[in-house]
């Protein structure tokens, strides 16, 4: 037998899968990724079949607050969906490929549409902490490039569907749900940003700022995967409001919204899960 150093990336994912696979019957094609204090939107879900990140081999897993790691399979009346409860960041490891191994494990599990989802920092000035936004494009500021290593450079396409965009809209209209729409800059962190970063961040032409997705989401769109994301804005960033911020607060104003996240996504799952 190889030990874990000799395996390669493609012989790690099939380990996971096949634990995966052991632990449930459901075949979902749609799937969703969880946020800062967000993850409660597994436990509306029916006929629950739940696998904690540690059970799974390679698996990453979360030390942060608010971030529960499980994988779980379960259904929206006849949609069967996979949501990840719990993310890893970038600056939990410096390594981006902890953060890509669920998105690598999705697209082994046959997950075609994918709902990102993030706590973020608004810096538009429009916006109110507690607004819930449709990611209509990103800003990658990480300085990371999950295909890096690929010998021709991509096509460049938009990451976030725009079918599924519109939808989006009808959806949140239908259900008198207010939705802002927007830009999502990504950047590393652990730190928040600078009142000066939160100025450049603005110009550059993004409304929420975050230490997640974009890389995700890049990588999801290249292996085939059509792209939704939101982010739950759950503060005003540094400048725009004269005022301290921390991970305390973010997940307040998370746990505050929760009712209305769940309902915006289950009924976009609904709506796009087919
Ligand atoms: N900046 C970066 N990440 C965040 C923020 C923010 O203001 N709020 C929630 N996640």
């Amino acid at each position: 037998m190889k030990n874990q150093q000799e395996l390669t990336l493609d012989e790690k994912i099939s380990q996971s899968i096949k634990v995966i696979k052991r632990s449930t019957k459901l075949k979902p094609k749609i799937g969703i990724i969880l946020g800062s204090g967000l993850g409660d939107f597994a436990d509306s879900l029916e006929m629950c079949d739940s696998i904690d990140a540690q059970a799974i081999p390679y698996y990453p897993h979360s030390s942060v607050m608010g971030h529960k790691g499980r994988m779980i399979f379960g259904k929206i009346g006849k949609i069967q969906v996979l949501a990840f409860q719990g993310r890893v960041h970038f600056y939990e490891t410096g390594n981006l490929e902890t953060i890509l191994y669920p998105i690598r494990v999705a697209h082994a599990l046959g997950i075609e549409k994918l709902i990102l989802t993030n706590a973020a920092g608004g810096v538009n000035k429009e916006f109110t902490p507690g607004d819930l936004m449709l990611i209509v494009d990103q800003i990658n500021l990480t300085f990371e490039n999950p295909l890096a290593g690929n010998v021709v450079p991509l096509r460049n396409q938009p990451l976030y569907d725009t079918e599924f965009q519109n939808i989006i809209k009808k959806v949140a209209e239908k259900n008198n749900i207010k939705i802002q729409t927007g830009v999502y800059c990504g950047l590393k962190g652990p730190s928040y940003e600078t009142a000066s970063e939160v100025k450049m961040i603005r110009q550059l032409g993004a409304d929420a700022v975050g230490m997640s997705t974009v890389n995700e989401a890049s990588l999801a769109f290249h292996l085939g995967m059509r792209i939704a994301g939101f982010s739950c804005i759950t503060n005003l960033s540094t400048g725009i409001l004269d005022q301290k911020l921390s991970h305390v607060e973010v997940t307040e104003v998370a746990n505050k919204v929760k009712h209305t996240f769940s309902k915006l996504v289950t009924e976009v799952i609904l709506a796009i899960g087919n």
